[in-house]
């Protein structure tokens, strides 16, 4: 009787569901026919459905659940603080202990003088304000005409009506949307996987670079107000860009006044083995850094643009007397900073970014690698927990599949089935485990992906698609 009740609930809920939850990234005929997968619970590595199936989630939610879900400890300090004091305003100048801790610890955390952090409610947002921060901190020294931000082609950073120009992914351009091609300009995919018609692979890298530093002397070094980078492209696909390319890229910026913005919503609290990727994995010392996801593990809503001190010194002497308009009723939400508080005491305390570089990350990367033989697994690539399998037609050619065949959203599908959840964009397959998965849990999603992949590969055969490699 108390299983029938359930089940009905759950046919409720998923059909609640169907007819009024707009999801983000909605496909209206896949969602109108099949729905969504309702989860229910999850426990470390694992998330289960409505229906009690066990899923191994690689996905880590969406890239945020770094310190692994059910964590007793977060759940309390969420409670205490909601308890406590639920909300404060944070506008002008009323605050709350755990946003003034929170701040004072991202400062510690962030690399060399970036002390000053304003808090926002995800990644979009915070992407958002670090560009009304950029724009203010030029009109402040007076270089007014610096109003341009460049980006990557391939780059994802969020989803707000700006944010989605700063974007560069094809994929999510919409012809009913306008974008602001004006202020946003865009740099090349640094994708070595697929450098342009006519780019040899080795020549790829300097190719980069010199496009960069004609992009910026075209528009005019006194026209640009910041480069918006994300250290690994994440939602376009894991790319890593070379290195020599990102520090040049950081030069070339220093050299012109430009302002370097690292984009860690993804790379940032641990998942490429670093608190932030920009100094300690990348090289490079950045004026801001955008965090979100990882920052309170999914258990709260929250973002951060951190920046420097000096560019803090320019708006406070010249700001005098003037209103910096940007902010939002939940920024340095109690609630969200003391899960993130608690979310970064646990990380320090069980040292995951240590665990993740030394350990667990080259394991993940090194057994990913054993795909790299399956017929339609053109290339292994990633860093650490953030890694991706890139389908394609032939593996001697790099030919993609074509659309209709939507390879990525298949392997993921055959996975589900295996209890895996791997996430597909386009022909590629994402991965983005919490960052406490062990060596056994790492097995098991190979050996899931592995069979999943060849299960779509022996249901393409059936269907006649040739795979030529
Ligand atoms: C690099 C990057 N920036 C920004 C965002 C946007 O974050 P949010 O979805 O929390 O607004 C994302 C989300 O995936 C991201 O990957």
């Amino acid at each position: 009787m108390e299983e029938q009740t359930s089940s009905n609930f759950n046919k409720v809920v998923w059909e609640n569901d169907r007819r009024h939850f707009v999801h983000p990234w909605t496909h209206f005929d896949s969602f109108q026919e099949e729905g969504s997968l309702i989860m229910s619970r999850a426990k470390g590595v694992y998330t289960y459905d409505a229906d009690g199936n066990r899923y191994l989630d690689g996905v880590g939610g969406l890239w945020c659940m770094n310190v692994g879900y059910g964590r007793d400890e977060i759940v309390d300090a969420i409670a205490e603080q909601a308890r406590t004091l639920a909300y404060a305003n944070p506008f002008v100048d009323v605050s709350n202990a755990p946003a003034a801790q929170l701040t004072a610890k991202l400062a510690e955390l962030a690399p060399g003088d970036l002390n000053r952090v304003m808090l926002t409610c995800g990644g979009s947002t915070a992407n958002d304000s670090m560009l009304r921060l950029v724009h203010f901190y030029w009109g402040c020294k007076g270089e007014k005409s610096r109003k341009k931000i460049i980006t990557r082609r391939g780059s994802y950073h969020g989803s707000t009506y700006i944010t989605q120009s700063m974007t560069g992914k094809p994929a999510d351009r919409m012809p009913e949307f306008q974008y602001d091609t004006d202020m946003i300009v865009y740099v090349s995919e640094p994708n070595a996987y697929r450098p342009p018609e006519g780019v040899a692979d080795d020549e790829f890298e300097q190719w980069l670079i010199d496009k960069f530093r004609d992009t910026v002397e075209q528009t005019g070094p006194e026209n640009i107000a910041a480069h918006f980078a994300e250290p690994i492209l994440g939602a376009g696909g894991v790319v890593v860009p070379p290195a020599r390319y990102i520090k040049e890229t950081r030069d070339i910026c220093r050299q012109y006044g430009i302002l370097y913005i690292a984009d860690e919503v993804v790379t940032g609290f641990g998942r490429v083995g670093a608190w932030f990727a920009s100094l300690d994995i990348m090289g490079i010392q950045p004026d801001g850094i955008v965090s979100a996801k990882g920052l309170t593990s999914g258990y709260q809503p929250l973002g951060a643009a951190i920046f420097s001190d000096g560019i803090y010194d320019v708006i406070a002497e010249a700001g005098q007397d003037r209103w910096f308009t940007n902010g939002y009723t939940y920024a340095g939400h109690p609630v969200a900073c003391a899960a993130a508080l608690k979310n970064i005491e646990i990380m320090e305390r069980e040292n995951l970014p240590a665990y993740v570089k030394d350990d667990i990350g080259p394991y993940f990367m090194q057994q990913l690698q054993t795909l790299s033989d399956l017929p339609t697994v053109g290339d292994v690539r990633g860093m650490y927990l953030m890694a991706c399998v890139v389908n394609v037609a032939n593996k001697d050619t790099r030919e993609e599949f074509p659309h209709e065949i939507n390879i990525g959203k298949r392997i993921s599908n055959a996975a589900e089935k295996l209890g895996l959840l791997v996430r597909p964009v386009g022909n590629l397959n994402v991965l983005s485990p919490p960052l406490t998965i062990t060596r056994q849990e790492v097995d098991e999603l190979v050996s899931k992906l592995r069979q999943a992949i060849v299960t779509v590969c022996d249901d393409l055969a059936n269907e006649g698609i040739s795979l030529d490699s």
